[in-house]
């Protein structure tokens, strides 16, 4: 992932810069409170475990969450001094906080030993060491909103914490199961990676005093979409861009869309047994098997439709600002530059 020095966060990555350009200067300021604030929530003292989890939120992240809640709060959240402001913030630390929690719990269920091209912090510290940051992240996300004294952000984040965890749960319970159809995969991505999005836009409208269902749509799509891309991503990408190894997925059970699909296309993908791919040469042959069938490209072509769809569901009055600033990030998500 290129990023920009000079940049706020010192991590935007470049297809960031013409939506900040286009969403007002307000946005890298944000970014940056948030930034500084997301440090504090995460270490608000220097022993042990104050300083993993400053090691954890500082280790990398597109802060793409943040800048969700930010862009959804719009022209509300642009006065320094304006409530709006102070809530957007809290919002933005609150959601990117929830989701480094959530990857360390993920890298746990996973089994995952590498994020951001670094050893995670299971594979370094092990699974309790790793269970006990992302709980701590937990509770200083719901800290930072209580923050704020409003009870529908804390039900927006709690209701969002929850959704996570049965979205990791059905991926666990489907382990190794080829027996999943394409609602059921859907409805897993929407609980592990479209609910987050979804909050951080809720939470952005609240920020702002604004009506919250269309960005919710907009979000819980365009977040759907954008884990339908990771899936595509583990199958093809090279470690270079995603910091693991391809076919990370089907080595830990996890059947994604592009093999499902797949497997309606190549007898021999459809007989077999994902228990048997364990290592990651053979995970990589399946993935080239999977990649040879299509199957990636029909993933792709669900998530620009679902894309289009979360556009289609903005708020018809929005202004023009919000509305490009909204759309490149939905384009984004499905050009793989986000
Ligand atoms: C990774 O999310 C987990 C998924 C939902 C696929 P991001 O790609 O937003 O993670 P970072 O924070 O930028 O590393
Ligand atoms: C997203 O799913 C993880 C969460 C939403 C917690 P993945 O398991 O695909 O994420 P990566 O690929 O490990 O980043
Ligand atoms: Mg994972
Ligand atoms: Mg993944």
């Amino acid at each position: 992932m290129s990023t920009v020095d000079g940049a706020p966060q010192d991590r935007v990555p470049a297809a960031v810069l013409p939506i900040l350009a286009a969403a007002g200067e307000h946005v890298p300021e944000v970014l940056g409170d948030v930034e500084r604030a997301l440090r504090t929530a995460a270490a608000p003292g220097t022993d042990p475990l104050d300083r993993a989890a400053l090691d954890t939120v500082a280790a990398g992240g597109k802060r793409l969450r943040p800048l969700l809640a930010i862009l959804v709060g719009g022209p509300a959240v642009a006065d320094p001094d304006g409530p709006a402001r102070a809530a957007v913030v809290r919002a933005g630390v609150a959601v990117e906080l929830t989701h480094t929690a959530t990857l360390l719990h993920d890298d746990v269920l996973d089994a995952g030993l590498l994020r951001r091209g670094r050893p995670t912090a299971f594979a370094r510290d092990g699974r309790a060491a790793a269970t006990c940051l992302g709980d701590v992240l937990f509770a200083a996300a719901f800290a930072t909103l209580a923050g704020g004294g409003d009870a529908r952000a804390l039900r927006v984040l709690a209701r969002a914490s929850r959704e996570l965890a049965q979205g990791e749960l059905l991926q666990r319970a489907d382990a190794w199961s080829t027996d999943v159809d394409e609602e059921r995969y859907l409805l897993r991505c929407h609980l592990k990676t479209g609910a987050l999005f979804e909050a951080s836009a809720r939470l952005g409208a609240l920020a702002a005093g604004e009506e919250d269902e269309a960005f919710a749509r907009f979000a819980s799509a365009i977040g759907v979409a954008f884990q339908l891309f990771d899936d595509v991503l583990d199958v093809v990408a090279p470690p270079e861009q995603t910091g693991k190894p391809r076919g990370t997925d089907l080595l830990d059970g996890t059947v994604t869309l592009p093999m499902l699909v797949a497997r309606e296309r190549d007898p021999a993908l459809r007989d077999l047994d994902v228990r048997t791919i364990t290592t990651t040469e053979q995970a990589a042959e399946v993935c080239d098997r999977i990649a040879a069938t299509g199957a990636t490209e029909v993933t792709e072509e669900r998530a620009r439709a679902l894309v289009a769809d979360g556009v289609a569901a903005l708020p018809a009055g929005l202004d023009e600002a919000r509305r490009t600033a909204l759309g490149l990030v939905a384009r984004g998500v499905v050009d793989r530059r986000l």
